[in-house]
């Protein structure tokens, strides 16, 4: 089982597509660890994006990141963070094909709906960076020998 970080930016809180997002990592079998609504102030944007600093696009992110509410999630499965980012699609939604999340709800670069963490060390620390230990809950879901299939 491996953790991911997903967020589901603020035009996705604001297009009111919350619970169209969640629905897909729900369906593909990956169980919820954490869930909240935040709004990102600048240091916490800063150090989410710490990697893109000094990028053309850099300051344009962090204020669509703080722009309004973005609701943090934790998520747990089978390669969840390979699963994450192929359910999410590429970054750009114009270039996203149909099925994926940013191919199906977007066509912006910026404005893509969703985060991922995009490798199990990169998940650790953007986690941690979200959230307190006491606010993941591990359990185990009902069905999870079907999903899983051992
Ligand atoms: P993310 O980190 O949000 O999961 O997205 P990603 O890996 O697909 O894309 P990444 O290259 O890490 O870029 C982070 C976010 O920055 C915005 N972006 N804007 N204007 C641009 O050229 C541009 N490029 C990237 C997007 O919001 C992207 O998700
Ligand atoms: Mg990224």
């Amino acid at each position: 089982m491996q953790r991911t970080l997903v967020l589901i930016k603020p035009d996705g809180v604001h297009r009111r597509l919350v619970g169209s997002v969640l629905q897909r990592f729900e369906q593909k079998g990956l169980r919820l660890v954490g869930m909240k609504l935040v709004q990102a102030d600048r240091a916490l944007a800063e150090k989410h994006y710490a990697v893109h600093k000094g990028k053309p696009f850099y300051e344009s992110l962090v204020s669509f990141i703080t722009a309004g509410p973005t609701v943090a999630v934790v998520l747990e499965g089978r390669e969840a963070v390979a699963v994450v980012r192929s359910l999410m699609g590429p970054t750009d939604g114009a270039k996203a094909p149909p099925g994926t999340i940013r191919g199906d709800f977007g066509c912006s670069i910026q404005n893509n709906l969703v985060h991922g963490s995009d490798s199990p060390e990169t998940a650790a620390a953007e986690i941690a960076l979200w959230f307190r230990p006491e606010e993941l809950i591990a359990w185990q879901p009902v069905d999870h020998a079907w999903v899983i299939g051992d």
